[in-house]
């Protein structure tokens, strides 16, 4: 047997993100189509389009260290986007949905930001230079989606600000 590197490692976290990101495509579709509020429903579809980047980005990394781009089941996506399925049921019509499908939201992404941060770090350690450049964009993204999404949550939570953060 001969022994794991970190390239192992790096290629088979690439190979969970690159799973979990077509995962949440399909997602973020269905959540658009479920949130009640226009604001919610615009940041979720354009996060949508954010993801399809962010796959093709991907397949250049698998390019740039010469493997075929291949997923590899990530039973954590699995998890938190089956509690957000759950959520998109138990609270249909209900009004604190949307608050329930940004908390959804907010998990996948701290989820990715963890993967991304990782990813990133080591491919700086392997020389992976354009690796890293790719990797980071989609990390910013990651990021100020978070952020979008907990403006969002406030807002919902305090109608009042609605007027104030659009
Ligand atoms: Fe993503
Ligand atoms: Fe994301």
């Amino acid at each position: 047997m001969t022994e794991k590197t970190l390239d192992d490692l790096f290629l088979d976290a690439l190979k969970d993100i690159y799973f979990a990101e077509k995962q949440i495509l399909k997602a973020l579709q269905k959540m658009a189509r479920a949130c009640q509020s226009p604001e919610g429903k615009m940041a979720f579809l354009k996060h949508k389009d954010e993801t399809e980047g962010q796959i093709e980005r991907l397949q250049q990394v698998f390019e740039i260290i010469g493997k075929p781009a291949r997923g590899k089941t990530c039973e954590a996506m699995g998890g938190i986007l089956s509690e957000g399925e759950e959520i998109m049921e138990d609270y249909k019509g209900s009004i604190a949905l949307d608050a329930g499908l940004i908390s959804s939201a907010q998990a996948v992404e701290h989820y990715e930001i963890a993967r991304y941060r990782t990813l990133k770090a080591w491919a700086e350690q392997l020389g992976y230079a354009d690796a890293v450049a790719l990797l980071d964009a989609t990390l910013q993204e990651e990021l100020a989606t978070d952020q979008k999404l907990s403006e969002l949550g406030e807002m919902l939570a305090n109608p009042k600000a609605a007027k104030t953060v659009a």
